[in-house]
């Protein structure tokens, strides 16, 4: 007995240990497809007022994969920069977030493991849980790295957001990944051990098996969102005894930009704010929107999306600050949960990188968006080659055997 409550108090001693590492985001860089889709031309096709799309759901632009991208090849692009810079060295755990799986059994991180050349002494897996799962893997991997800091774990959030053609939730289409690199004390962002945390059985969104694209009960999900949102803060705020006079600014989980608004509204006011609430969510929340305003839903990354242009596009210095984060995951599971920006960031930033990315895509017809849409992934993969077309520093070539063939871009 007495040996038995040694063991547990060494175990909290160590969770508290752990808890007072400083882990997180030490690099952060996205990548969307080179091809794209003005929903104003869109809104035309589909006899909708353009105003409903940019004005009621805050979207302009949502980036379309081309057949030779996919998951993988978005996720080792987003890496590339990471690991040109850093290197190999020390990355021992890779979590890969997706809901846009391209096989059943084998990691998509371990495609990716081929393609940057990560080293073999590293574990790999590949989590599901709609838009949130690159959270846990976020958080997973800080405690991982905190737990042993001369470890480096790469967390990749990629997907792809299809729904049926001519539905509600056309225009809130898109696709990208981030990747991010977690260390102990680290450049961009340090995690808070804080989090509150909701999880309810619900179908406002979801995808079986058989079908490429998402089911969803539109105006449900988003009261799904909001009610995990008030929840999960009521969490973290008694656990913390903060208040959101304690974040300079908070980031959401993005499906469409106005999603994020009237989640910061929501919590505005359940803060009892009645006046000026337009005003704080402008200056507490725009900042974060202006990339996913123009590449659409990136499901998983989508929060992370969101953190990337915070950071690269923050008006004045975050250095030191807090800002608040709400992951939201479809079904559902939602995390409130915050983290310090590191004192000198700027720094450590691929800003160009992204600016330069998301001014240089090709706009497509609605004619080819709908051709490239209904172009599925052959579902016998015995021997087929793809198209080549602009990516990112990989592409999938083909398949053959069953296996799918992934090449550098030169
Ligand atoms: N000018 C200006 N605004 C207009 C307008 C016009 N001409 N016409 C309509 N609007 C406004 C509406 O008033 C409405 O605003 P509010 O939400 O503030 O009331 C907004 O535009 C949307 O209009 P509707 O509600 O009529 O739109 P809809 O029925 O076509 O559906 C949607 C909108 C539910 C978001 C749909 O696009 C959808 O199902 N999207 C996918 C699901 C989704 O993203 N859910 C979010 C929560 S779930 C989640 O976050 C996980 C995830 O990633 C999917």
């Amino acid at each position: 007995m007495a040996l038995g409550l040694y063991v547990i108090v060494a175990f909290n001693t160590i969770i508290e240990v752990i808890k007072q590492m400083k882990a997180g985001i030490d690099r952060i860089s996205f990548y969307t497809s080179r091809y794209c889709l003005d929903l104003k031309d869109l809104a035309e096709a589909r006899d909708v007022d353009w105003n409903k799309y940019s004005i009621g759901i805050g979207q302009e632009i949502m980036g379309i994969p081309p057949p030779d991208e996919d998951i993988v090849t978005m996720a080792a692009s987003a890496a590339k920069p990471i690991i040109d810079e850093v290197g190999v060295e020390g990355i021992d755990l890779v979590l890969f977030a997706t809901e846009s799986s391209i096989d059943q059994s084998k990691s998509a991180g371990l495609f990716l493991h081929g393609l940057l050349g990560l080293q073999s002494r590293c574990r790999l897996v590949e989590l599901k849980q709609a838009c949130y799962s690159g959270t846990i893997a976020l958080r997973m991997a800080a405690l991982y790295v905190a737990a042993s800091p001369q470890s480096k774990a790469l967390v990749l959030t990629s997907d792809i957001a299809r729904y049926d053609l001519g539905s509600p939730g056309e225009p809130t289409q898109g696709c990208g990944a981030v990747a991010m690199l977690i260390t102990a004390n680290p450049s961009l962002l340090t995690l808070d051990p804080e989090y509150g945390v909701h999880a309810k059985d619900v179908m406002d969104f979801w995808r079986p098996n058989y079908r490429g694209e998402a089911l969803v009960d539109g105006k449900y999900s988003t009261r799904i969102y909001l009610n995990s949102l008030s929840e999960s803060w009521k969490q973290y705020a008694s656990e913390t005894g903060r208040t959101l006079n304690d974040f300079t600014r908070c980031c959401y989980h993005i499906p469409f930009t106005n999603m994020a608004s009237k989640a910061h509204d929501r919590l505005l006011k359940d803060a009892g704010i009645r006046e000026g609430r337009k005003e704080i969510i402008e200056s507490q929340v725009k900042e974060s929107l202006s990339y996913n305003r123009i590449t659409g839903n990136t499901y998983s990354a989508s929060l992370y999306e969101g953190i990337t242009c915070l950071l690269d596009n923050a008006n004045d210095p975050l250095d030191g600050k807090r800002i608040g984060l709400f992951s939201y995951g479809s079904g559902s599971v939602g995390e409130f949960f915050s983290a310090v920006v590191t004192p000198g960031y700027r720094d450590s930033l691929y800003t160009t990188n992204h600016k330069t990315l998301l001014e240089s895509r090709s706009m497509l017809s609605v004619q080819q968006y709908e051709d490239i849409f209904n172009l599925n992934t052959p579902t016998d993969g015995w021997d087929y080659k793809f198209g080549e077309y602009q990516t990112g520093s990989f592409r999938l070539a083909g398949m053959h055997a069953h296996k799918r063939i992934y090449e550098a871009v030169t």
